[in-house]
């Protein structure tokens, strides 16, 4: 049975980046890859409801993750069967992180929020043999391509703040997180790359 990595982090971590860095490189050490990422390209059937809907949706926009998740997750079983490695980009987590923000509202104890969400995504959750989360909190300079990004988004986009914040809740509540393994994100993709590949060889015991 093959691994089922998972990469999560906010938009802008260099998580699809890292995802197909990190196919390219167990490609090259012998190992068959199948990379996938969520939300699939089935998601919506090309209706575009992500651009149309607002993120305030969060409860329509749950049960399309969930019911994309549901179908995605085939997929993800039959690769495992065909593949040394599935590596996702998004999965659970991100479910819980982005949703999670307007859902959280609802809860007055935040105990009971991550019980609950936990419970409703465990429905359509595959447990991972790896995830990786990109600590990338939007605020640091980013070395890419030799010339320094300043990437504030979370001065634009307080929802990202938030996400971020969720996102690190859970972790430490270790939800979706056993085998969970945080990169830096504000090194080179080089530098996010090795610190992966390192977790991964050690993980899988890949010589
Ligand atoms: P993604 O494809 O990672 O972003 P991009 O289009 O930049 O490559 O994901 C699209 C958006 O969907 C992203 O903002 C995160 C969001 N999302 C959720 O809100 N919940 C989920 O369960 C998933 C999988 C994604």
């Amino acid at each position: 049975m093959g691994k089922f990595i998972v990469i999560e982090g906010i938009d802008r971590s260099g998580k699809s980046t890292l995802a197909r860095n990190i196919a390219i490189d167990l490609q090259n050490r012998g190992k068959s890859v199948f990379l996938t990422h969520e939300p699939t390209s089935y998601f919506d059937s090309g209706l575009d409801i992500l651009s149309k809907l607002k993120r305030e949706d969060y409860m329509i926009l749950l049960a399309m993750f969930i019911r994309d998740r549901i179908e995605h997750n085939k997929y993800i079983l039959k690769s495992m069967t065909e593949y040394d490695f599935v590596i996702c980009d998004r999965y659970s987590l991100s479910s819980l992180a982005y949703q999670g923000v307007f859902l959280k509202e609802h809860f007055k104890d935040q105990d009971q929020f991550y019980k609950w969400i936990e419970n409703v995504l465990s429905i359509s959750h595959i447990e991972s043999d790896l995830t990786i989360f990109i600590d990338f909190n939007g605020k640091s300079f980013r070395q890419g391509n030799g010339e320094k990004r300043e990437l504030e988004i979370f001065e634009e986009n307080e929802y990202l703040k938030n996400v971020y914040n969720i996102y690190t809740e859970a972790i430490k509540r270790g939800i979706f997180f056993n085998q969970g393994r945080i990169i830096g994100g504000n090194g080179s993709k080089e530098e996010m790359l090795n610190e992966a590949i390192k977790e991964i060889l050690q993980i899988f015991h890949i010589q």
